[in-house]
Order: structure tokens, then sequence, then C-alpha cells
């Protein structure tokens, strides 16, 4: 049976209460002879910082960089709102996708059919739908300097952050959605603001191109970023493959994971580049959702997410797609069968904890095993 070293990052708030349950999948699929996963587990965001001054340790870092895949569950919250910039939660994610180079963001967001009256919108809207945000993860504004704040001559203060994208840049995430796109509905709609922004004019110009002389079968069109917002809530079932830049992407994939009925639903992934030699790409997994203080501790949250986060993992870190199909399949059975956490559950429904989720998903698993 082939091994897998897995590093889980539970992080801060729910962050460990979700990850919890994706160690009893792991464990499952050990015992059905899948696929053996050796985890490890260490801190990241407030928890790192408050054991070690730094939102992510070196130690930490080296796991990550050697791990098959990493398993980031969420990181933030109130209690560290006055640490410095530097070391706030937020930044150990960022060095994890800056130093594993972790530039193509996949975020599906998919509509189980027993969940379409947990959206805000019509259910006819939303029934059935299954889109996937493709989102740039290492360039843009997130990080392109200078990103400062200084202090001018007359006291006052001014305030940068760079937007700034190179061709390479916008060819390689280019790629990875027309190649998404190729085995699924055959669509891509690339998104920017060419109308006002110099990026976004050689966004659109490099998408163009790459998509007439390397995707020639795939349809493609361009949205304006703020039109593919209200489209995405006036009729999402139009687009298939939608490509955005890493602030773009990251307001439009809570867009979309909202159309689902709960952000406690959305996984993701977020892949390198295949290895020259190897073919195996640095990848870290992890739920759309935050670290939810507000219910943290209480078992509550919803672990489908991090579940679901597990399942790409199998699909696309160890090719693992018909267990990766499974994991997703015992999670549409668990809420075909009605059973809800708090966050899907219709007002007044009864709701069951993080633990009793994840048990229903292994049992589901068993079942199709
Ligand atoms: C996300 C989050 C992060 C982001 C935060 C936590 C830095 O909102 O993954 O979408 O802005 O990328
Ligand atoms: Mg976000």
């Amino acid at each position: 049976m082939t091994s897998y070293n897995l590093l889980l990052l539970p992080g801060d708030g729910i962050g460990p209460e979700v990850a919890a349950e994706v160690k009893k999948v792991a464990d499952f699929l050990g015992t059905a002879g899948v696929a053996r996963f050796e985890t490890e587990t260490d801190l990241v965001g407030g928890a790192a910082y408050d054991a070690h001054g730094k939102a992510i340790s070196e130690d930490a870092m080296k796991l990550a960089l050697a791990a098959d895949a990493v398993l980031f569950g969420a990181v933030g919250g109130p209690k560290w709102a006055k640490v410095p910039y530097e070391h706030r939660p937020e930044a150990g994610l960022l060095r994890l996708r800056k130093d594993l180079q972790l530039f193509a963001n996949l975020r599906p967001a998919v509509c189980y059919p027993a969940l379409a009256d947990a959206s805000s919108l019509k259910r006819e809207v939303v029934e059935g739908l299954d889109i996937m945000i493709v989102r740039e993860l290492t360039g843009g504004v997130y990080f392109g300097e200078p990103k400062e704040i200084v202090t001018l001559e007359n006291g006052e203060k001014r305030a940068v952050d760079t937007q700034v994208y190179t061709t390479h840049e916008i060819e390689r995430i280019t790629r990875v959605a027309f190649d998404l796109a190729k085995v699924r509905r055959k669509k891509v709609t690339s998104t920017e603001k060419h109308n006002v922004m110099r990026s976004g004019v050689l966004w659109k110009d490099v998408v163009t191109k790459v998509g007439a002389e390397e995707y020639a079968d795939i349809e493609l069109e361009h949205h304006l970023a703020d039109a593919c917002g209200m489209q995405l809530v006036r009729w999402p079932k139009q687009y298939d493959v939608i490509l955005c830049d890493n602030l773009f992407g990251d307001m439009l994939s809570d867009v979309a994971a909202m159309l689902t009925g709960s952000l406690g639903m959305l996984p993701s992934a977020s892949l390198g580049a295949p290895d020259e030699k190897t073919g195996k790409r640095k990848a870290l997994y992890e739920p759309v959702h935050g670290s939810a203080p507000d219910i943290a501790g209480q078992g509550l949250a919803n672990p489908i997410a991090m579940i679901g986060s597990f399942g790409m993992a199998l699909r696309y870190s160890f090719g693992l797609g018909d267990a990766a199909d499974m994991v997703d399949g015992a999670i549409a059975d668990v809420l075909a069968s009605g059973i809800r956490t708090r966050d899907i559950a219709a007002k007044g429904a009864n709701a069951v904890g993080t633990k009793e989720m994840g048990d229903a998903i292994v049992a589901a698993l068993k079942k199709r095993a």
C-alpha cells in the first residue's frame, strides 16, 4: 500500500475541530487499504504566534516543504487583533503560499441538491450548480511591492499596495483554468478590470493569446470582475471555470461559496507547478471558510469543507480519483439522509455537531467501500 506524508496545520478557532474529522477519514482509508496516510501536526496562525512569536515556525515550514500535501484548517481571531502586522495569523498562510509557490488556487462551488434551500438565492438559481473558481494565488496586490504606509512631510499618511502581474504569471494560471475546463464543460470566463487597470489590460491580452494558441476548442469569454460578481448572484449556472487574479478571486470565491448554502461546505486546493523530475506538485488544501471564533471550541462547526479538502488532496496530489469520488459521494449521502450541522440546518430543525457529522461521513464511506 502506498504511503503519503500529510502535514496537518489545524490553526485557530474551529480549525482543530474540523481537522480532527479529516484524520478519521484518512485513517479509515488506511484500514480500507486505499493508501496509508502518515500525519504530522504543527502550529500555524495565532496558535503558532502564541508558541513561537511568529505565525509559522521555521520547523513547520520545513515540514510543509517536505510533505506530500499540507492540510490547513483556518487562522485568525480577535485574540490576535493587536499583534504586529507582520506576525498576524494570516501571515502564516501567506508565507506558505509564497514559499511553496502555490500559484493556482482551485475553489469549486457545488450546490448539493439536498442543500439548495439553504442558499439565500432561489432553488432554481442554485440547484445543480457546479462551477470552479481558479484564483491566481502568489501574485497581484497581495504580494506586489511597494506595500507600505509612509508618513508624508505634512504629517499625513500615505498607504500603497501594488497590483502587479507578469506575462509568465498570467500564462501559467490561464493554462490551469483551461486544463480544468477541458475535463468539465469546456468554457472559461476570465475576469479583470481592463477598463481601469493596466494589469487588467495585460491579463486580458495574455489569456486571449493562450486561449487562441493552445485551447482553440475551449470557449473563452471575458467579464469585468464587478459584472461577474453581479452575474454570480443573478444566474451562476452560466459559468463553468472562472479565472481570476488574486484579489478578485478572493472576493468572487466568497460570493460563489455562499451560493451553495454555506461557507462551511467549500473545499479548496492550492497547487504549485509540477516538479520537472518527479512530476509532483507542492500542494496545500484548505476549507474556504475562516476560523469562526464565535463558535470555536463548541463542537458545532461543519467539517464538510475540511473533509472535502482532503478529498481534493486525494484527487490532485495522490492520483486517487476513485477514493476522492468516494469521499464526495459519502458527503452527498450524508446530506441526502438529512443529517445537518447547524449552519446548513433549516430553522428549528435538529442539528448534529462536528464529531457526529465526521462519524456519519465515515459510516457512509464504509457503506460505499
Ligand atoms: C482566503 C482568505 C485569505 C485571503 C486570508 C485569510 C489571508 O480570505 O483564503 O480567501 O485573503 O486569501
Ligand atoms: Mg477570502
